[in-house]
């Protein structure tokens, strides 16, 4: 079976060509066009920009997702875009788009939750986790912890009550002059001052906790685990302690340290997660973790992480690195179960900012 996909939620316009056969599935295509460098003059993604530069991308990306993939139209047989959540005029471009595909060349049209579609990049790798497991979906809009139940059924068990991890890397990231979008640059940023802070090339972020510049009392950061017995998080009390943090040292006439900065909020944040996701695996024995979304892209989550998945004796899955960004062949894989599983859209299809109920 092939299935074409569509992912338009936010800054990338995305098309793939992903085939199922007996042995899994197979990405044929995965064609992503960014429109970082657009945004990144602005700090932020604009949605009437994202809007019309979906508009202008979409036909060509299909075009050169069926070429690469090497597959015609005629051979599609399901066509899969994301829905909802997003920015609503990015969203109905894919949409829209689909819609029209999918009615003029008689294809199925699937509509699927982004989220489930970054849950879904997990089942692209060897090791594909099997439901009921865990899964954390981190991304620029989302901190939450599913209880994932069937390929096309999830829970939320946790989520942030307020800014998402990623929205949190790329404000304070911005703040200490590391381009838009923030994550990638954070990342590396925060392992210069964890090496600097601990003087291991290896095994830094397990000794960082000892090491001088986490007992320095001018940087301490609030746990964004809201410390209720919830899996719930807050990201913007450790946003706001950070900006004020960041002005007493200017206050001062200081200059901070952005590498040991950058090295303690990012502890800070892994932290909350682990903390909470060994709670999540605690409270749900037999379940696996899989880790998704753009910041499952960050190292030292994922190294944290594997760690959380040891100690409890379960298995951690987590998509390679270019699967955990916005990508269409995540959304062909949870569109492939939707479509298993009959759930199958009409012309009456429409996009949504909201996350699914
Ligand atoms: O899933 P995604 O591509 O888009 C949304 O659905 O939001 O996630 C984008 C987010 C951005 O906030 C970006 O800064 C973050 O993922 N990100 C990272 C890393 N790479 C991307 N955050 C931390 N560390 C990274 N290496
Ligand atoms: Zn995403």
């Amino acid at each position: 079976m092939n299935i074409l996909a569509f992912e338009s939620s936010c800054d990338e316009t995305s098309a793939a060509v992903v085939s199922v056969t007996e042995s899994g599935f197979e990405i044929k295509s995965n064609i992503v066009a960014s429109q970082i460098e657009t945004h990144r003059l602005y700090g932020g993604v604009v949605p009437e920009i994202a809007s019309r530069a979906h508009i202008e991308a979409i036909s060509r990306i299909t075009y050169e997702a069926l070429d690469v993939a090497k597959t015609a139209l005629s051979s599609i047989d399901v066509i899969a875009v994301t829905a909802n959540p997003g920015l609503i005029g990015a969203l109905l471009v894919g949409v829209n788009f689909a819609k029209a595909l999918a009615a003029a060349n008689k294809i199925p049209l699937v509509a699927v939750d982004h989220i489930k579609g970054h849950i879904a990049a997990c089942y692209l790798g060897i090791d594909a986790p099997t439901p009921p497991f865990i899964a954390l979906a981190a991304s620029g809009g989302h901190t939450s912890i599913y209880l994932v139940k069937s390929y096309t059924g999830v829970e939320v068990i946790g989520a942030t009550r307020d800014d998402a991890i990623g929205e949190s890397f790329d404000k304070i990231g911005r703040i200490i002059g590391i381009p838009y979008p923030a994550g990638a640059g954070f990342d590396a940023l925060a392992r210069s001052g964890f090496i600097k802070a601990t003087g291991s090339e290896d095994n830094f972020y397990s000794l960082y906790k000892k090491s001088a510049a986490y007992k320095n009392a001018d940087m301490t950061l609030p746990s964004p685990a809201i410390p209720d017995g919830t899996l719930d998080f807050s990201f913007s009390g450790l946003k706001t302690a950070a900006i004020n943090l960041l002005h007493r040292y200017e206050q001062r006439g200081e200059e901070i340290d952005r590498e040991l900065f950058a090295a303690r909020y990012t502890y800070e944040a892994v932290e909350a997660v682990a903390k909470k996701l060994d709670a999540a695996i605690k409270a749900h024995p037999g379940c696996s973790l899989a880790v998704s979304g753009g910041v499952a892209a960050n190292s030292h989550l994922r190294a944290r992480l594997a760690e959380v998945a040891k100690k409890n004796n379960v298995t951690f899955h987590v998509p390679e690195r270019s699967l955990c960004g916005d990508n269409a062949a995540m959304i062909a894989v949870a569109g492939y179960y939707e479509y298993m599983s009959g759930n199958i859209s009409d012309s009456s299809l429409n996009a949504s900012a909201e996350d699914s109920k």
